[in-house]
């Protein structure tokens, strides 16, 4: 009697670490880089799916190489040694790919003849890594002007249709030299020119993106990488098309109020869906050491399809945005900026927005998406902003 309602007391408490495990990580809320405050820092540690290096132990089977907290993982392991520089032990430093920083879109405002496009975003302050690995080279990361977020806008194409969205390269690969911003870079460069070449209004977003990414494979622009995507082919009959692979987002407002909105895609804890390239070799070598990296498909992204009117907004963010801000404050931020603003101009807004962002993810006493879903989770107060590359682009039904 005695030991099994011990037993059943214990799977209990198992059952309930595991769902809020599971609820946690849903979120795909990385907590790591976060300002945050409590009483009791003790709580952060009992989920211990962090990104710090020396937590490997109980569940911890995912570790990260990256000193800087805000990076998302892209490999998981088997053993609990700590996670190491692939290429620690080679005399070569890791070829830094030097591809200019270009960004896919045109103007900061586009206007096309049913939508409005405005675009706006900020890297996060990078400093030099103090990581031991980092070679001498500068990351070409620190020169990327949206970081390692990127972003397109196409242009209309021959039936009045036009793509857009965003993308948010997984960090890390950056601290041991590599450009990380890569391979958010090139596949929206191939999304946009791949939609503006062959697209129309029956292409689906998720065949732009498989499209893309099969070439980012065979791109010599691309060393190494991860990246999540979110994009929408948006036609002139006022239907949205939607595709989403990891934790970026794309939400539709009507009358500032959102009614749809894509899910966020993760396999764990700080570790969001991810379309990735990883040369042989460092994939053989993380083999015999007992990791993998996550390498996900296009063929998992999730796909939407929204019919839209006339005064929609609809947003695609990274998630410097949505760790940060919560529906409601978008909300919020687009009624009090656009309604009854005839004049008010899409880019200032969406430029508006972005700065209002960054200043929140500063905050260490703002209430942001991640610190409320953890006081939540946890019962405990946390206070403080997430510091990330935040991208935004916006699109009104006009
Ligand atoms: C889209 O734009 C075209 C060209 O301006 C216009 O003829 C058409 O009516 C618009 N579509 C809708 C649904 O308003
Ligand atoms: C749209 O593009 C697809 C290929 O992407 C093509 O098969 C189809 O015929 C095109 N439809 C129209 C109406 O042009």
């Amino acid at each position: 009697m005695l030991v099994s309602a011990r037993v059943f007391r214990y799977c209990l408490i198992i059952a309930i670490v595991a769902m809020l495990v599971s609820i946690i990580s849903k979120r795909s809320v990385p907590f790591g880089g976060s300002i945050l405050k409590s009483s009791t820092v003790k709580s952060i540690r009992s989920f211990s799916y962090t990104s710090s290096s020396s937590n490997g132990g109980e569940g911890g089977d995912y570790s990260s190489w990256s000193s800087h907290g805000s990076s998302k993982s892209y490999s998981t392991s088997s053993s609990s040694s700590s996670f190491t520089n692939p290429n620690a032990q080679s005399t070569s430093s890791p070829p830094v790919t030097t591809s200019t920083a270009s960004l896919n879109y045109d103007s900061a405002l586009t206007t096309f003849s049913n939508y409005s496009v405005a675009v706006a975003y900020q890297p996060k302050d990078r400093k030099p890594s103090s990581n031991m690995f980092k070679k001498s080279n500068r990351s070409p990361a620190l020169d990327s002007p949206s970081g390692e977020d990127n972003l397109f806008v196409s242009s209309q194409v021959s039936d009045g249709s036009i793509a857009v969205g965003v993308a948010d390269g997984v960090g890390g690969w950056s601290e041991a030299g590599y450009d990380s911003s890569a391979i958010s870079r090139e596949l929206c460069s191939n999304m946009r020119k791949g939609f503006e070449s062959a697209g129309n209004a029956s292409t689906t977003p998720k065949s732009v993106l498989d499209n893309a990414f099969k070439e980012v494979l065979q791109s010599e622009a691309v060393e190494i990488g991860g990246t999540t995507a979110c994009l929408g082919v948006f036609t002139p009959d006022l239907k949205l098309r939607v595709a989403n692979l990891g934790d970026s987002w794309c939400g539709l407002f009507r009358e500032y109020r959102l009614v749809k909105e894509t899910n966020f895609q993760t396999h764990n804890f700080n570790t969001p869906y991810q379309l990735a390239k990883i040369p042989q070799h460092i994939l053989r070598k993380a083999a015999m050491e007992g990791r993998r990296y996550i390498i996900d498909e296009p063929k998992l992204a999730d796909e939407y399809s929204w019919d839209l009117q006339k005064g929609d907004i609809v947003m695609f963010a990274t998630d410097g945005v949505t760790d940060n801000v919560v529906p409601k404050d978008i909300e919020i931020f687009l009624k009090d900026h656009l309604e009854d603003k005839k004049d008010a101009k899409l880019n200032d807004v969406a430029k508006k927005f972005v700065s209002e962002v960054v200043k929140v993810s500063k905050d260490g006493n703002f209430p942001s998406a991640f610190a409320q879903e953890l006081s939540r989770l946890t019962g405990q107060k946390y206070l403080g902003g997430k510091e990330d590359d935040i991208t935004v682009v916006l699109v009104k039904v006009v």
